[in-house]
C-alpha cells in the first residue's frame, strides 16, 4: 500500500465501503467524518450526483479516445473551463493523471521552453526545503521531503534547494499567514548569485506547503520570489495541487497571494479526486515559443496515454460546474474565520506546540515523543478514526482539510474529537 504502514494496516485494516457527502462508511458499518477530502481532492464532498452521472453518460458515449494526433471536444471544453477560472495569463493546458505527473509535465516544459527560446544553458530547476511535489523523479529531485529522496540514488542533477519557511520560535501559532520570514526569499538570490540566472530554468514551489505538514508561507514571501525570478528570467511554476480548486477559499493559491506563477501545477480538486486527472497551466508566452517549426512536426514530445481521457474530462467538468453552482471556490473564506478560532481553542491542550490555519487548511503539530518521531500523531489519527473522525498526519503534525461543503457543527465536531483525543495521548 502507497504511503502506508503496511505490516501495522493488515493487522488491523481501515475499510472504507462506501461515502457521502462529508462522510464515510466503514465496513464494520460506522460513519467517519472527512475531516481531509479524502486525500485534499474530494473538495465537494462525496458522491456527487452530477459528478456521478457525467462518469456514467461518458462512459457509455465515448470511452477513450487516442490522445495522440486525436482529440474530443470534452477535453477542451475542460481546458476552456480550467482557464475560465485561473488567473489571469494562465490560458494554456497540457492535462495529466495525478499531481505528480503534472510536476514532471510542468518540469519539461519550463526546461524546453528555455531551449526553443535559444537558451538552452538554462537547466537548473531549484526547489525548497521540505516541498513534496509527488513522488516521480523531478519531484522528487525538487522536494525536500528527506525520507521520500534517500533511498533513490542520485536523483536529478543541477537541482538546488531553498530553505523551508517553518519557523515555530518565531511564528508559532499563528493565524493566517506568519509575520516573520519574507527574507527567506532572498536566499533565491544568493542561489543564483551562485549558479548565475543563465544556467537557471526555473523555480518550483507550493504556495502552501501541505503534505509536509502545512506550512504557510509568511506574509510577501510569494510575491518577493515572484520578483527575484521576473529580474532573472526565471520561470516560477506554483504547484497548486492542494491549494487549487477552492481550498484558500479563492480559486487558486495564486488569488490569494495576488501572485501569478509562469505555470500552474492542478490535479486532485480537477475532478474532485475522483477520476485521476491533473493539469498544468501554461501562459500564452511558453505556449506559443513552441509554435514555430514545419506544422507536421510534433511540438512538444510529451503526453500521456490517458491525457485528457474522456470520462476524467467529464468528471472534470461536472465538478467545475459543482464548483461554480455551489459557490465552492470562494466558500472557504466564508468558512475560514470559524475554523480559524475552532483550531485555535486547542492551544494550550497536552503536547501542542503549534496551530496554524489557511482558509481550510490546519494543522496541529504536536511534540514528538523524545526517540520516538511521528508515534504520537499516528496514534491520534488511529483514535480519531475510532472516533469517527478521518484526519490525517505527518511526522508528528496532524492536517485537516474539510470537503469545502464543510458546515460548522463538522468543525466542532473535528475539533472536538480531536480536543479529547489529545488529553488521552501518551
Ligand atoms: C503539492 C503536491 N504536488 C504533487 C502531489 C502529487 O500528487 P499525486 O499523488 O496525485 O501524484 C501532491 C500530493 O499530495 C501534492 O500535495
Amino acid at each position: 500500500m502507497p504511503f502506508t504502514a503496511n505490516r501495522q494496516f493488515k493487522k488491523n485494516p481501515r475499510m472504507f465501503v462506501a461515502a457521502k457527502d462529508m462522510h464515510y462508511t466503514t465496513s464494520d458499518g460506522r460513519q467517519v467524518l472527512d475531516g481531509t477530502a479524502g486525500l485534499w481532492c474530494c473538495n465537494a464532498g462525496h458522491a456527487r450526483p452530477r459528478i456521478v452521472e457525467a462518469i456514467a453518460r461518458q462512459a457509455a458515449e465515448l470511452d477513450y479516445a487516442p490522445a495522440f494526433q486525436m482529440g474530443h471536444p470534452k477535453a477542451f471544453e475542460l481546458a476552456n473551463r480550467i482557464v475560465d477560472i485561473a488567473p489571469d495569463g494562465l490560458n494554456h493546458v497540457l492535462f495529466t493523471n495525478s499531481g505528480s505527473e503534472s510536476v514532471e509535465t510542468a518540469l519539461k516544459v519550463a526546461l524546453a521552453y528555455h531551449r526553443v527560446k535559444g537558451e538552452g544553458a538554462r537547466s537548473r530547476l531549484i526547489g525548497r526545503e521540505r516541498a513534496y511535489h509527488g513522488v516521480n523523479f523531478g519531484g522528487i529531485s525538487v522536494g525536500g521531503i528527506v525520507t521520500n529522496r534517500k533511498m533513490f540514488g542520485t536523483l536529478l542533477g543541477g537541482v538546488d534547494h531553498m530553505p523551508h519557511t517553518h519557523n515555530l520560535a518565531k511564528n508559532a501559532f499563528s493565524k493566517g499567514l506568519p509575520e516573520y520570514g519574507v527574507e527567506l526569499a532572498d536566499e533565491l538570490e544568493r542561489i543564483v548569485t551562485l549558479h548565475d540566472a543563465s544556467t537557471i530554468a526555473a523555480v518550483i514551489v507550493e504556495p502552501v506547503a501541505g503534505s509536509t505538514g502545512v506550512l504557510i508561507p509568511p506574509a510577501g514571501y510569494l510575491q518577493r520570489l515572484r520578483d527575484i525570478t521576473k529580474k532573472h528570467g526565471i520561470l516560477l511554476i506554483f504547484d497548486e495541487v492542494i491549494t487549487g480548486f477552492g481550498r484558500l477559499g479563492t480559486p487558486f493559491g495564486a488569488d490569494y497571494f495576488g501572485v501569478t506563477p509562469d505555470i500552474m501545477v492542478t490535479a486532485k480538486g480537477l475532478t474532485n479526486g475522483v477520476i485521476p486527472m491533473g493539469a498544468v497551466l501554461v501562459s500564452s508566452e511558453i505556449h506559443d515559443a513552441f509554435m514555430g517549426g514545419p506544422e507536421h512536426v510534433i511540438e512538444f514530445f510529451h503526453g500521456y496515454t490517458y491525457s485528457g481521457n474522456p470520462i476524467a474530462s467529464a468528471a472534470g467538468l461536472a465538478t467545475l460546474e459543482t464548483y461554480k453552482e455551489e459557490g465552492l471556490l470562494t466558500r472557504g473564506a466564508e468558512m475560514a474565520p470559524y475554523f480559524e478560532e475552532a483550531l485555535h481553542s486547542l492551544k494550550g491542550l497536552p503536547h501542542v506546540i503549534d496551530v496554524r490555519n489557511i482558509g481550510l487548511v490546519g494543522a496541529i503539530e504536536l511534540q514528538p515523543i523524545a526517540g520516538q518521531p511521528t508515534k504520537r500523531a499516528f496514534s491520534a489519527f488511529l483514535k480519531a478514526f475510532e472516533a469517527g473522525v478521518l484526519i490525517r498526519t505527518t511526522g508528528d503534525i496532524i492536517a485537516l482539510s474539510p470537503p469545502l461543503i464543510v458546515e460548522k457543527s463538522h468543525i466542532d465536531h473535528i475539533v472536538g474529537t480531536l480536543a479529547d483525543i489529545l488529553k488521552t495521548l501518551e
